[in-house]
């Protein structure tokens, strides 16, 4: 009797993992089943927007060249990015960017190897495209308008603009996951994409009482600045945090220095796929693309906001 129970629980441990829609990873010339349900597909997928843009971003800015070169497969005929560009860097943060660009490489191998994913999306990388961000960060135009390939510091600042809005994907989709397949690398990616984070403001932090010329204005309101744009375009409350606060913000509501982001216990903060795309198009709508993204970023949630964007401009 109790044989007989376990095979049944045996057998229905297996058809429950063959469960797992294999048909769905059938993508062109693959197939390729994995212990990953369609829903964690999704929340895996929809990072690779991020994962691209980032990739581009460093392996441009350091290198001057990017998945194009490096990876055209990964590309996979997807366009190349608008405006990207070599920037002027020393040579210890062209070392440090040039790491995290083929990160970002690994990062996007990683997605694709566990899910079908999808081929580059356009990505708008121009200065305008940053310059356009500093502007909503500060509530009139800079002039001359902001260039991120100009200097180190920068540089530094539109790094800033990224990686901590993957981050927060990563912990707003962790516990939404079901399969160890998809936790382990969302765990993965976390990690790495946090400790790029940390670097990057650890570099702001250092330069963070001098001036962004020729502005005038000290690192640390630049900081302040973008992240309040994000809290803004979010439509969440705060989520985002720049690097110098007020103490009630701070670790323990103890301390102004701000190096990392974190909630009231210290916590990463998360966000929805929806919050990300109202901050990275720039708009503040998940159905209205733009910014970085002129046409809108891929994979199967971003497009489900883009299918009721496309009805309501025909309505
Ligand atoms: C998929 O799940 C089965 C059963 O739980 C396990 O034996 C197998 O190793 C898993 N495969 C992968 C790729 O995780
Ligand atoms: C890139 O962004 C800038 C600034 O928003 C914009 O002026 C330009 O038209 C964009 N390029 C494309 C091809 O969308």
């Amino acid at each position: 009797m109790i044989l007989a129970y376990f095979s049944l629980l045996i057998l229905l441990l297996l058809s429950s993992s063959c469960a797992v829609d294999h048909e769905y990873f059938i993508n062109d010339n693959n197939y390729v089943p994995r212990n990953v349900t369609k829903s964690d597909v999704d929340l895996v997928e929809f990072p690779l927007n991020l994962e691209f843009m980032e990739a581009e971003f460093f392996l441009w800015g350091s290198l001057g060249l990017g998945l194009d070169k490096f990876a055209p497969e990964l590309a996979d005929g997807g366009p190349s990015p608008i405006g990207a560009r070599i920037a002027k860097l020393s040579p210890l943060i062209r070392d440090v960017i040039a790491q995290f660009g083929f990160q970002e490489v690994g990062h996007v191998r990683a997605i694709k190897n566990t899910i079908a994913g999808f081929p580059r999306p356009l990505l708008n990388l121009s200065r305008e495209s940053f310059a356009t961000v500093m502007n909503d960060a500060f509530g009139h135009p800079l002039e001359p308008p902001f260039d991120p390939y100009a200097n180190d510091i920068n540089y530094l600042l539109a790094s800033y603009v990224i990686p901590y809005v993957g981050l927060t994907g990563y912990v707003g989709a962790n516990p939404k996951l079901q399969s160890p397949t998809a936790k382990r690398l969302i765990a993965g990616l976390l990690g790495v994409e946090s400790g790029q984070d940390a670097v990057l403001r650890t570099l702001l932090y250092e330069r963070g009482r001098e001036n962004v010329e020729p502005y005038g204005i000290m690192v640390t309101e630049f900081t302040n600045r973008i992240s309040e744009l994000r809290n803004k375009l979010g439509r969440h409350g705060i989520k985002d945090e720049g690097l110098k606060v007020k103490r009630e913000v701070g670790a323990e509501e103890s301390i102004r220095g701000n190096i990392l982001a974190g909630d009231e216990y210290s916590l990463a903060y998360d966000r929805t796929p929806e919050e990300i795309l109202r901050i990275v198009y720039g708009s503040g709508q998940e159905n209205k693309p733009g910014g970085f993204y002129p046409n809108g970023a891929e994979g199967r949630i971003a497009k489900s906001y883009l299918g009721v964007g496309e009805l309501i401009k025909k309505l």
